[in-house]
């Protein structure tokens, strides 16, 4: 399948790319993001969480699954840098069809477990304030967000 690529300047134009996919959401969509230290991963999901009415996103880091109910529909937000990999699931997958959206930074991580219908997101930071935002769709569905928001 397709990859699409943009590069944004700052903060704002990868939240404005996170608030484009965020109106296209769907229940038991799911986001996989990965890239480096840094690369705006919370970033976009803040940006898309805010779309959805949610504010208080807070960096799950610590808590590897947060769930917010505020919004349209539910938002996970999930951080699995700390898991060693999927073999450590701790019920990780039951999220994917819960009927709401899950967005998972470090999902490569987990990546045995991961749906095959999914949409990956890789974050490459090229300068100061510039990432590069690969969007990788797996599934029809998926490609043809990617289509409409680009
Ligand atoms: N174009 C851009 N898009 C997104 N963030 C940017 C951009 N330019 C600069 N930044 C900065 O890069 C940082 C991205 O931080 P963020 O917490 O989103 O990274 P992350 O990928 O979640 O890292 P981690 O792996 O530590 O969770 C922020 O400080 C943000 O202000
Ligand atoms: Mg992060």
């Amino acid at each position: 399948m397709e990859e699409y690529k943009i590069t944004t300047r700052s903060d704002n134009e990868t939240i404005a790319i996170a608030q484009n996919i965020e109106s296209e959401k769907f229940p038991n969509m799911v986001i996989c993001l990965n890239g480096e230290l840094g690369s705006g991963k919370t970033v976009f999901a803040k940006g898309f969480a805010h779309s959805m009415g949610i504010d208080e996103i807070t960096s799950p880091t610590f808590t590897i699954i947060k769930e917010y109910t505020g919004g349209e529909l539910p938002l996970y937000h999930m951080d699995v840098y700390r898991l060693e990999d999927s073999s450590e699931d701790i019920g990780i997958s039951e999220y994917f069809d819960k009927g709401g959206v899950t967005i998972i930074e470090w999902a490569d991580t987990i990546k045995d477990i991961l749906p095959k219908e999914r949409l990956d997101i890789r974050f490459k930071i090229t300068g100061e304030n510039t990432r590069v935002i690969i969007l990788n769709p797996h599934g029809e569905k998926y490609n043809s967000i990617c289509e409409a928001i680009i």
